[in-house]
């Protein structure tokens, strides 16, 4: 299995209030081009759930249980035992991820930023890598000198999308990538999202409210109810 995931919990500590249980016990398991939808309703723990994975929570979280990657449980080792596999392995688009571009800085700058920090690219490498990633996920190359504003929302969710495939993960973490796009665009960036899946075997782990919208991209959807799935079905093909 590429990513395993066994009884994830997570708890935060809230000041001078009862601690929140967001997370309550999740497993599921994804390979090569699996798409795993996670549905439930808002604050039900979906985003915290993939943030744990990333080893993003903030240090008021608790998390516990097994991640596993590759066979290794990133959660053994703390911080150290999760950085090497952040975005290099398993990467994600954040939620409002499209809204989340910096105005002053051009979008292939912005989409090499990763790369740059994790010493895979620099200078003329990393752009022209930026410039490959905007093509792989539809948009001509020559566009990544581009402002954000100069971006309609489809093409900004698109360079989400390049942003975290810039070091070549083989889990990509989805949180609500088509919310707040419109009807076709949303078809678009499903395709799109379809299509990485297949093309680079990625394990597709995609959250959404939206039950309808995981179908078109997901073989199984996991439903979350409360920080529990509460239900695992198949999508008829
Ligand atoms: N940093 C935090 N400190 C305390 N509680 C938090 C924190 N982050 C999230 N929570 C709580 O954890 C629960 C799960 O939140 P989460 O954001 O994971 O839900 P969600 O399923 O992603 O919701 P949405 O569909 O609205 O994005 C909620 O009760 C939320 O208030
Ligand atoms: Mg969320």
């Amino acid at each position: 299995m590429t990513l395993e995931v066994q009884d994830l919990r997570v708890r935060f500590d809230v000041d001078g209030g009862e601690p929140v249980e967001a997370v309550r016990g999740i497993s599921f398991a994804v390979e090569a081009g699996d798409g795993l939808g996670l549905v439930g309703d808002s604050g039900c723990g979906k985003t915290t759930a993939l943030l744990a994975l990333m080893g993003l929570l903030p240090p008021t979280a608790t998390v516990s249980g097994q991640i596993r990657y590759a066979g290794r449980d990133l959660l053994a080792g703390g911080e150290a035992g999760m950085r090497p596999h952040r975005w290099k392995d398993i990467a994600m688009v954040f939620q409002g991820a499209m809204n989340a571009f910096s105005p002053v800085t051009t979008i292939g700058r912005q989409i090499a930023e990763p790369m740059r920090l994790h010493g895979l690219a620099s200078g003329k490498a990393a752009t022209r890598r930026a410039g490959e990633l905007l093509e792989l996920v539809g948009i001509p190359a020559q566009r990544a000198d581009r402002y954000p504003h100069e971006f309609s929302g489809g093409m900004r969710q698109r360079a989400a999308i390049a942003m975290a495939l810039a070091c070549d993960p083989k889990v990509l973490l989805a949180d609500e990538p088509t919310t707040a796009l419109d009807v076709i665009v949303q078809a678009q960036v499903l395709e799109l999202i379809d299509r990485l899946r297949r093309e680079l075997g990625l394990a597709v782990v995609f959250v959404t409210h939206d039950l309808p919208v995981v179908a078109q991209v997901c073989q199984r959807v996991a439903v979350i109810r409360e920080g529990r799935i509460i239900r695992t079905e198949e999508v008829p093909a």
